[in-house]
């Protein structure tokens, strides 16, 4: 076995070996594994590896990734991220994942990253190791990783016959976001919700988006929350849609979403999930996926499981 630089040559292979492992809850397609473990320029070349064998076929992988962009969106430049490890189960107990494990975080050391997070990088795959994957939150732990937490993904699966209606409250309206807007709409993610979702949306627009993914809030003209509404036509295979291949119909994500912190409890949160969802269905979508939360009890409320 030895360990070679991450090459988009051998994607085919790579997908191949993920979908061995993985395909039944995580089916991965080679336009997702470039978009979010090549194309990303976080991607740490350097501590990044594929592992073959000694008749270079591939036995396993880890994508590493730092911050390495300008933008100022308040990602921190002491993290590094594990965005995915994986051997195949022909080869584990072998000592290849913890070899591999050690190279990145030996790079890591040395970039000065203080603190690894499985998980969580821009373009990631998984907020966090998957429940299910009991074998591998093990193995971590072993190798001195702590669990912080859990987050969720939630779907709801729509009657086609039902109607889906867009709340109605006087004094704000609802609407998707048109292209004269996108400056008005990105101050407010700076103002209200700088980070990720900032990062998010600037990568959307950069890409092409033209609106149709943004459902807005505006009271008085002004924009006091949003909510991304993704499906297959977006023009980044966003997290909601990661795994649609396991469905047989389209299927639409929610999220993120927020309200402006002056104007929460009015309702207005449920709402513009309400309102993002009728989008959707107009799309003729009726199962959605809304991804990486803690808000279970919030999302029930609409309908939405586990
Ligand atoms: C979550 C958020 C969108 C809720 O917005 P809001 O306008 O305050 O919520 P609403 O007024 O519509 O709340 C409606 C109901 O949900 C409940 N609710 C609100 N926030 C909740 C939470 N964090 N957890 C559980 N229930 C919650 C309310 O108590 C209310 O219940 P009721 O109908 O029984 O009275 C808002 O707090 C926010 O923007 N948070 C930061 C961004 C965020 O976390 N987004 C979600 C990411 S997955």
């Amino acid at each position: 076995m030895k360990l070679i630089p991450w090459s988009l040559d051998r994607i085919t292979e790579i997908v191949k070996l993920w979908n061995k492992e993985l395909h039944n809850s995580f089916p991965m397609r080679e336009e997702l594994l470039k978009q979010n473990s090549f194309l990303d320029e976080n991607v740490c070349l350097d501590g990044s590896r594929i592992a073959v064998d000694e008749r270079d076929r591939i036995i396993g992988f880890v994508v590493a990734k730092r911050w390495q962009e300008e933008l100022q969106v308040g990602m921190r430049k002491e993290v590094g991220w594990i965005q995915v490890i994986l051997i195949d189960h022909r080869y584990r107990n072998l000592g290849i994942g913890k070899k591999m494990l050690t190279h990145v975080e030996t790079i890591f050391k040395d970039k000065g990253i203080e603190r690894i997070l499985i998980g969580r990088d821009p373009w990631h795959y998984f907020p966090g190791i998957p429940h299910e994957l009991e074998d591998t939150k093990r193995w971590f732990e072993r190798q001195g990783y702590e669990q912080q937490g859990k987050d969720y993904d939630l779907m709801c699966n729509y009657d086609s016959s039902s109607i889906a209606s867009t709340p109605d409250f006087e004094e704000v309206e609802f609407s998707l976001l048109i292209i004269e807007e996108k400056d008005q709409f990105l101050d407010f993610l700076h103002r209200c919700f700088p980070g990720r979702w900032e990062y998010e949306a600037i990568h959307y627009f950069e890409k092409g988006g033209n609106g149709r993914e943004f459902v807005l809030l505006k009271k008085e003209g002004g924009i006091i929350g949003f909510c991304r509404i993704n499906d297959s036509h977006s023009p980044i295979i966003a997290q909601n849609v990661y795994w649609a291949p396991l469905f047989r119909d389209e299927l639409g994500g929610i999220g993120p979403l927020g309200i402006d912190a002056n104007e929460r409890k009015n309702g207005y949160g449920l709402a513009i999930v309400e309102a993002g969802v009728a989008f959707l269905r107009k799309r003729g979508i009726n199962r959605v996926v809304i991804d990486w939360t803690g808000l279970v009890d919030f999302y029930k409320k609409l309908g939405y499981d586990v």
